[in-house]
């Protein structure tokens, strides 16, 4: 999600994105031709307090379901609609902005922001390969392990071994995934803006700050729920 987005396109990432827009007075019906930046300007509100009232709203709304007990092949099919969905449109939208962050403020802060780039780049590039180890290889067995739950046929016979395998290298993917983040929450001095901030220094920051709570909240459904949960049904 970008504050450049069109206030319907905003609209359509959640069902609970209407209603914060609604709440604000933002227009996505028929104004929603409109970008958020520019709405909010003309309202006078922040556009990265809409986008994370809007993150906050999804994470709540998937904490509300619960995961411990819902069928596994939902559980991954929410994780990639919702987390993969957004890091494959945000991540390379963060890059591009990081990019040109560099390009216009390198120089004046020598120390932090080549090694940003340098920290986002290698985050990314796991993290694309990551989704698609999961996407591939490792949920489409975790997916027929569910359905073989529900409808009480033993577990399919994996690859691998057993799934623990794939797990174990994922829960290591994930350990450098939150060590990048928090290079990157350090780098940023917990989000905070430096003194030569301009829009896209902002937008930059809030971009990140949205993908670490995005992350987060990924990363605790993975390792806390689907995971034990699947490798307890190899063991069954
Ligand atoms: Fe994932
Ligand atoms: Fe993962």
């Amino acid at each position: 999600m970008t504050t450049t987005m069109t206030l319907a396109d905003l609209a359509a990432t959640s069902l609970s994105a209407t209603g914060i827009l609604e709440q604000h007075g933002l227009d996505y019906c028929c104004g929603g031709k409109q970008p958020l930046e520019q709405a909010c300007l003309a309202r006078g509100i922040k556009p990265g307090t809409i986008l994370r009232e809007i993150e906050e709203a999804k994470v709540a709304s998937a904490a509300a379901r619960d995961w411990r007990t819902a069928p596994l092949d939902e559980l991954v099919k929410h994780i990639v609609a919702t987390h993969h969905a957004y890091l494959k449109l945000d991540l390379p939208v963060l890059g591009h902005r990081l990019d040109k962050v560099v390009s216009v403020h390198g120089a004046r802060d020598p120390e932090v922001l080549p090694r940003m780039a340098e920290v986002f780049a290698a985050l990314r590039a796991e993290l694309e390969m990551h989704l698609h180890k999961e996407e591939a290889i490792l949920f489409p067995f975790i997916e027929q392990y569910g359905r073989a739950e529900v409808q009480g046929r033993p577990m399919p016979p994996v690859p691998f071994g057993s799934i623990a395998n794939p797990i174990a290298m994922m829960e290591r993917e994930h350990v450098k995934a939150g060590d990048g983040l928090s290079e990157i929450r350090t780098l940023t001095n917990d989000f905070n803006l430096p003194s030569y901030a301009c829009s896209t220094v902002r937008a930059l920051y809030e971009g990140l700050q949205v993908l670490e709570a995005d992350l987060h909240v990924h990363i605790h459904l993975e390792n806390n729920i689907l995971f034990p949960r699947a490798i307890a049904l190899e063991k069954r």
